[in-house]
């Protein structure tokens, strides 16, 4: 059994305004692909789906004169940063293992070498994270547009939450074997 479920994220209101302002569709979306890779990869879907879901809620928008400045947004961004912190508090609040919420929150911090430039080398959970928002990514950041209800979210974060669960309590019987 896990501490924390991703139905338990989504019901905090504190996580349901910022995964709405970054967007919530594609959050859903990249935990669910991030919770295909971690299978593939043999990483912890648990910590993977979470760091994925959470990863954006540090964005806020850089406008000027009313319009996205992405050059204004790309030198000043640190999404990942204010993410990574927003993450492990609301974690740490609904009870999550300390050890955890600082992988999931150091997997958000680095889901974009926009900071590093490839000179940090990504653990297996961190580069599962990246490569599942890569892989939602769409041209001028349309990605953060696309929508669903938050009906829909709840059913596909259910979903997932069935999958890890099944998961984890058979590999929690194997080890017991
Ligand atoms: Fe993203």
């Amino acid at each position: 059994m896990r501490n924390v479920s991703l139905t338990n994220i989504f019901q905090l209101p504190f996580a349901r305004k910022y995964l709405k302002r970054a967007g919530l569709a594609h959050a859903v979306t990249v935990a669910q692909k991030a919770y295909d890779l971690a299978c593939q990869e043999g990483v912890n879907t648990d910590l993977a789906t979470k760091a994925a879901l959470l990863h954006d809620i540090g964005h806020y928008t850089w406008y000027r004169d009313g319009e996205w400045d992405f050059d204004l947004y790309k030198q000043n961004d640190i999404h990942a940063i204010k993410g990574a912190e927003r993450a492990h508090k609301m974690l740490i609040r609904l009870g999550e293992n300390p050890e955890a919420a600082k992988e999931i929150a150091v997997a958000i911090l680095f889901h974009t070498d926009s900071y590093f430039q490839g000179t940090v080398e990504r653990t297996s959970l961190q580069e599962v994270v990246a490569m599942a928002d890569e892989a939602d990514e769409e041209p001028n950041g349309n990605h953060h547009y696309k929508v669903i209800s938050e009906a829909e979210a709840e059913e596909m974060l259910a979903e997932l939450d069935a999958l890890i669960e099944t998961q984890h309590s058979k590999s929690h019987l194997q080890q017991s074997v």
